[in-house]
This record gives C-alpha cells, structure tokens and sequence, in this order.
C-alpha cells in the first residue's frame, strides 16, 4: 500500500467525485435519502459544475479516493466545509485530519476570517478532530437534527 495523499479533485476527475461522492451519501444518509435520489441522477455536466463552485478534497489510497471533504464560500467572510467522510475501511488512521486541514489551507487562500462547519451533537469522533484543529462550537442550532454550528478562524 502507498502512503495516503490528500487531493483536490478537478474537473477532469468528475467520474472518481461522483463514485465517491454517492458511496458517501449511501453509507451516511441511504440510498432512500432525497439528497442521495438528487444527485444520483446528476449528468457529467451537473458533477463538472460541483466541482467547479466547490472544492472538494480527497484521501487515494492506493490511487482510489477513499474520503471526501467540500468546501464553499459562504459569504466574504467564510468558508463553509461540509460533508466530511472515510470510507468505512479507512477511518481509524488519522486521515480525517489532513482531509480537513487541505480544505482549511483553501479557505485560507480564499482570505477568509472564518471556517463554519456542522456537526452533530452526538458525532464525538468528528467533534474530537475539529476541537483538535481549533474549532469551537458557535452555537447549538435549533432543529430536529441536534446539531452544532463550529467555527475556526483563519
Ligand atoms: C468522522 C470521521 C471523518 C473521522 O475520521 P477518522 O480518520 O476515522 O478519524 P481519526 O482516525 O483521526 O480519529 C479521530 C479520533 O477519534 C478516535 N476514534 C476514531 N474512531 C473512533 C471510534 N469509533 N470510537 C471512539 N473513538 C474513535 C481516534 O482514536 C482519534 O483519536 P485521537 O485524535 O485521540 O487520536 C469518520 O469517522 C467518518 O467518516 N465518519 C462518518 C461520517 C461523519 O461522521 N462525518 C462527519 C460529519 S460532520
């Protein structure tokens, strides 16, 4: 096995997003998930425009993408990172934290003050790497799924 490497993913590799992308979608939300129904019809054109307003990181192992972080601006002032995920078979090997700190560096480039994020309550694991990396909870947002709006300035 080669070392994992952090990527972003361009337009050229819309083919390996949309695999990755709908594995993710599967294994979080389910093949029932609107979301999932949503983008599982998208054309190349749709997944090529993803990619293009949305920079999207991810983990190759061995040359495969294995995780996936997205990143877009929110407003002058922030980049919103959403949809942080590892294949099953690839968590517990620290790669959450180079996937977030790839789609961090970008934001930076975007000269940005602040990175946002969501994440619920109860996601122990992934509130650990973002506590980890400076994030701090900015609010408990109101709403059935009980989750936490956290911030990192940059
Ligand atoms: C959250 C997620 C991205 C973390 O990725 P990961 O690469 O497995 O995380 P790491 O290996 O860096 O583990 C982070 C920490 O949690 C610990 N940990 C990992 N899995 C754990 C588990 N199942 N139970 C308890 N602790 C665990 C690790 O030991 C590590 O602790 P450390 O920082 O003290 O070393 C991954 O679990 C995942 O994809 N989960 C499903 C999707 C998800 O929840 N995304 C977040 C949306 S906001």
């Amino acid at each position: 096995m080669t070392a994992p490497r952090v990527t972003r993913l361009t337009e050229a590799n819309w083919r390996e997003f949309a695999v990755v992308r709908l594995r993710a979608l599967t294994d979080s939300l389910g093949v029932d998930d609107p979301q999932y129904r949503h983008e599982s019809s998208f054309t190349a054109a749709q997944w090529r425009r993803r990619l293009r307003e949305h920079a999207q990181f991810t983990v190759l192992i061995d040359g495969r993408p294995a995780g996936l972080i997205s990143a877009q601006r929110e407003n002058a002032e922030s980049v919103y990172l959403y949809s942080l995920w590892l294949d099953p078979d690839a968590r517990g090997h620290g790669l959450a934290r180079p996937l977030v700190e790839a789609a961090v560096d970008w934001a930076r480039t975007q000269r940005v003050r602040t990175v946002t994020l969501r994440v619920a309550a109860d996601n122990t694991v992934a509130r650990g790497v973002y506590e980890s990396m400076g994030f701090r909870v900015a609010a408990a947002l109101v709403g059935p799924r009980h989750e936490l709006a956290m911030s990192l300035s940059v």
